[in-house]
């Protein structure tokens, strides 16, 4: 039979988020400190590294990998590994998280090498507010890249927009004309509490997924959609529109119940779960035992075991998670 992971809770794991960096040519306010220190090259994963865990985990009975970072196209070689991922039988798509920054040079290079779907950050098409939230005044780019992604026809496109009161509250219409106009689906996001942040008060900026969609709802009418990538986005389709509208709602709707995903750190620290601080060092393994595939597959065996039941953000501004965004992997 084949190999599935099953934690201690009956979660079936198919999926992987694989940072490939921490590093980022943003600095978006709820992701990051402005003047964020990165990891010291040496302690970031190889490519060949993040090779060898991806067919590691495909051995395990992944079906999904996506990238995250950081920024995954600063990372030089990212086209590669992506091509050398697809490649792997027994996997059903490689997708990607990213800014959208570099878009336009790289979709096509990412098409071409396999990549299933892609995921774009965009908060506001207002390019003060954009140069606010992002800390880079680069919206132009951003939009180039995602007619870039647009053109090339990727199976699926979604942008993922983090809403938040005073700053962007106020664009979630636009934001959805936006992604109807050009057919593709946008998720609108609950901003997690992970990282001590300075530029603003997380509880004064939360906005509620069903604040967001009643919006949407009163404007277009929702119907609920059954798509669903076993992420924590809900699904809604608009009569007669194209694309879907997404709801990431970890304050107001806990997915944990049904989490399918674990997720690595650009340094290979394997999280067993996002809003906690339990991890595993692959990395530490993958360097002393170089070669050895069984050594890691058994080391992730083990910890899905360990699998904490969820995350339990509080109601309070203070986070449980120190790690930035960053360090976590989008
Ligand atoms: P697919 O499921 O692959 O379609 O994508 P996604 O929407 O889950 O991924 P994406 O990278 O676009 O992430 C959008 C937001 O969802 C980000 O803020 C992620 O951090 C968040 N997210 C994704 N998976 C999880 C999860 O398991 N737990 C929590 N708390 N947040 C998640
Ligand atoms: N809370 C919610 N979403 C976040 N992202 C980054 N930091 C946070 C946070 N604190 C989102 C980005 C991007 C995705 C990878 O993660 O907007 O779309
Ligand atoms: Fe960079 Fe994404 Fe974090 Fe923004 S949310 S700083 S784009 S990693």
């Amino acid at each position: 039979p084949e190999t599935q992971l099953i934690d201690g809770y009956g979660r079936k794991i198919d999926y992987i988020r694989l940072s490939v960096t921490d590093r980022c040519d943003f600095r978006c306010v709820y992701c990051m400190a402005e003047d964020m220190q990165f990891l010291p090259r040496a302690k970031v994963l190889s490519l060949e590294e993040l090779a060898t865990l991806g067919e590691s985990f495909v051995n395990l009975g992944i079906k999904r990998i996506r990238l995250t970072g950081g920024e995954p196209l600063v990372r030089r070689g990212i086209v590669d590994l992506i091509a050398r991922l697809s490649a792997l039988p027994g996997l059903d798509e490689v997708t990607l998280t990213t800014n959208g920054s570099q878009l336009s040079k790289f979709a096509k290079p990412l098409k071409d090498a396999g990549l299933k779907r892609i995921n774009v950050s965009l908060d506001s098409l207002n390019p003060e507010r954009f140069a606010k939230m992002t800390r880079r005044d680069m919206l132009p780019q951003v939009l180039a890249g995602i007619d870039a992604a647009v053109v090339e026809g990727f199976e699926k496109i979604k942008l993922n927009a983090v809403v938040m009161k005073n700053h962007n509250d106020d664009e979630i219409l636009s934001l959805v004309d936006y992604a109807q106009q050009r057919d593709i689906d946008i998720s609108f996001i609950e901003e997690m509490p992970l990282g001590q942040i300075q530029s603003h008060d997380r509880k004064q900026a939360y906005c509620s997924s069903d604040d967001v969609r009643q919006v949407v709802e009163t404007a277009y009418g929702l119907l609920p959609s059954t798509d669903t990538t076993g992420g924590p986005s809900r699904y809604y389709r608009i009569p007669s529109a194209q694309g879907k509208i997404g709801f990431i709602s970890p304050h107001s709707h806990n997915f944990c119940s049904s989490c399918n995903r674990l997720r690595v750190t650009a340094e290979g620290r394997l999280l067993l779960c996002l809003g906690q601080e339990n991890s595993v060092d692959l990395r530490e393994v993958l360097r002393r035992y170089p070669g050895e595939s069984q050594r890691i597959e058994a080391l992730i065996r083990d910890a899905i075991i360990r699998r904490p039941e969820g995350h339990q953000f509080a109601e309070d501004d203070a986070p449980q998670v120190l790690r930035f965004m960053n360090m976590t992997g989008g």
